[in-house]
């Protein structure tokens, strides 16, 4: 890859996990708005649950994620009752209209709850909505200090895919990111869900961490496939000081710049595929017998806020602190500190504090940048198929881009964009190009590569 292009695509831009994305959430979206949108879900909608943990027993120094360190049980068994309470109230709200077909727990680390309370959350979702037999359930895992209790505890609540965190096997990289973690407890807990029956098991590395070079994160991965999970998850650290302030405990003249960067995800995707994964959209990687592969290769990928996914359902619902749902009418964002989540909760009432109303043409630009981030191609009359006129003006947009597209990104043949191999790597910034959020707004992103 030429070093100008890495150069000129490493600049920040979204990950595109929502369209509109969240730095354009307002507090216009509270409660009430929330509460009417949940009211009319339309009857027979497929729902797919997210619940955010938001604790964990030790931080790691590159974490971007929105949770907070303890070591004490109390916050965490208190913070529980606030969960169960919300899905009392929303499955109240929802009733039976709507299947559960699927449910997410991701962290911070839900594995820091003990596995009588991982029990009791999987009892109320199944007291207060529907859930669909074919329910499909994921947990985030932390490996250290995940026992069988828990393994035989999620066995039995119906777990079939689990997410296990990495990163980095390399000691000076461990120890630069605040995260020890050995190599023999992770494949503890990769045999242990294999041994309960868990289906797909995913692993995270992350590159682009302090100390790692191409040989570190060859070696990291080539451990990794040795566990030969269903899922690899590649993702560029994203080093973000200015919203998570523990991430300036990270010495940056240690962090590698774009084309380094960019060098370890090569040597990494290269490694990974020549073992018999397919990638899958930008940043994952399965087993071609996986159904993440599966539904790639059908074009029914789907990319929200916990990335690619393989879920039929359109309409996310998020409970705990600052979980973001999706509804037919647009997303909705709880209260991200956790005391003010729970006091909202407690007190009864739902804990939306932000979010956004589809207007415009979102659901058109939504619908293109899901497609280009999934599949890389989009066709003319699927465009104006679903969205009838409107789709006009963006179709103009692409067709001008591939026109006008030096750097061999884009295509246009016969009504069909295509992204080029280099334009699949670079889709972020290529989404970019068709947001108009990005040209109004002030947010600070991390690195596109
Ligand atoms: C909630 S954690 C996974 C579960 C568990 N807490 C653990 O760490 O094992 C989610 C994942 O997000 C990724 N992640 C967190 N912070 C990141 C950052 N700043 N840049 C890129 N990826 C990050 C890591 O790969 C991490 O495994
Ligand atoms: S990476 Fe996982 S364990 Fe580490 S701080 Fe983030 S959420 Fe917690």
């Amino acid at each position: 890859m030429r070093k100008d292009l890495i150069r000129k695509y490493a600049s920040p831009v979204p990950r595109y996990t929502s369209y509109p994305t969240a730095p354009h959430f307002h507090a216009g979206i509270d409660a009430t708005v929330y509460r009417d949108w949940l009211a009319n879900l339309p009857a027979g909608e497929a729902v797919s649950l997210y619940m955010h943990i938001p604790f964990c027993d030790s931080l790691c120094w590159f974490c971007g994620c929105h949770t907070r360190h303890t070591l004490r049980y109390d916050p965490v068994a208190l913070y529980l009752e606030s969960l169960l309470k919300e899905v009392e109230t929303i499955g109240g709200l929802i009733g039976d209209r709507s299947p559960v077909t699927e449910m997410q727990w991701g962290g911070g680390s839900p594995t820091m709850l003990s596995a009588a309370d991982m029990q009791r959350l999987v009892n109320a979702v199944r007291r207060h909505f529907t859930v669909a037999p074919d329910f499909a359930f994921g947990v985030e895992i932390d490996p250290r200090g995940f026992d069988i209790g828990r393994i035989e505890a999620l066995a039995r609540s119906g777990l079939t895919r689990a997410s296990i965190g990495v990163q980095d096997f390399d000691s000076a990289v461990q120890a630069a990111i605040n995260r020890q973690q050995s190599f023999a407890e992770t494949e503890e807990a990769v045999l242990g869900l294999r041994r309960a029956g868990v289906a797909s098991i995913n692993i995270d590395l992350v590159y682009g961490l302090p100390h790692q070079t191409r040989d570190s994160v060859a070696a990291t991965a080539e451990a990794v496939i040795g566990l030969r999970p269903d899922r690899i998850a590649l993702f560029g650290y994203a080093h973000v000081p200015w919203m998570k302030k523990h991430q300036s405990m990270i010495d940056e003249s240690l962090l590698a710049g774009p084309e380094e960067r960019f060098a370890m995800a090569n040597r990494v995707a290269s490694l990974l595929t020549a073992a018999g994964y397919a990638r899958i959209g930008f940043d994952h990687f399965a087993l071609p017998s996986d159904s993440l592969a599966r539904v790639a290769a059908d074009g029914h990928l789907r990319r929200n806020f916990q990335g690619y996914a393989d879920t039929p359902a359109d309409t996310i619902i998020g409970l705990g602190a600052s979980a973001i749902g999706r509804l037919p009418r647009g997303y909705a964002q709880n209260a991200t500190a956790t005391g003010d989540y729970m006091r909202r909760i407690t007190a009864g009432d739902l804990a939306t504090v932000r979010g956004i109303a589809f207007a415009g043409d979102d659901a058109l630009r939504g619908f293109v940048v899901e497609r280009l981030m999934c599949d890389g191609v989009l066709s003319r009359s699927e465009l104006v198929h679903r969205f009838g006129a409107p789709a006009g003006e963006v179709i103009a947009e692409l067709s001008e881009f591939a026109a006008a597209d030096a750097d061999g990104l884009i295509s246009e043949e016969a009504g069909v964009f295509r992204l080029t191999p280099r334009g699949a790597v670079f889709v972020r910034s290529v989404c970019a190009r068709l947001d108009p959020y990005l040209r109004q707004g002030e947010a600070r992103h991390s690195m596109a590569v």
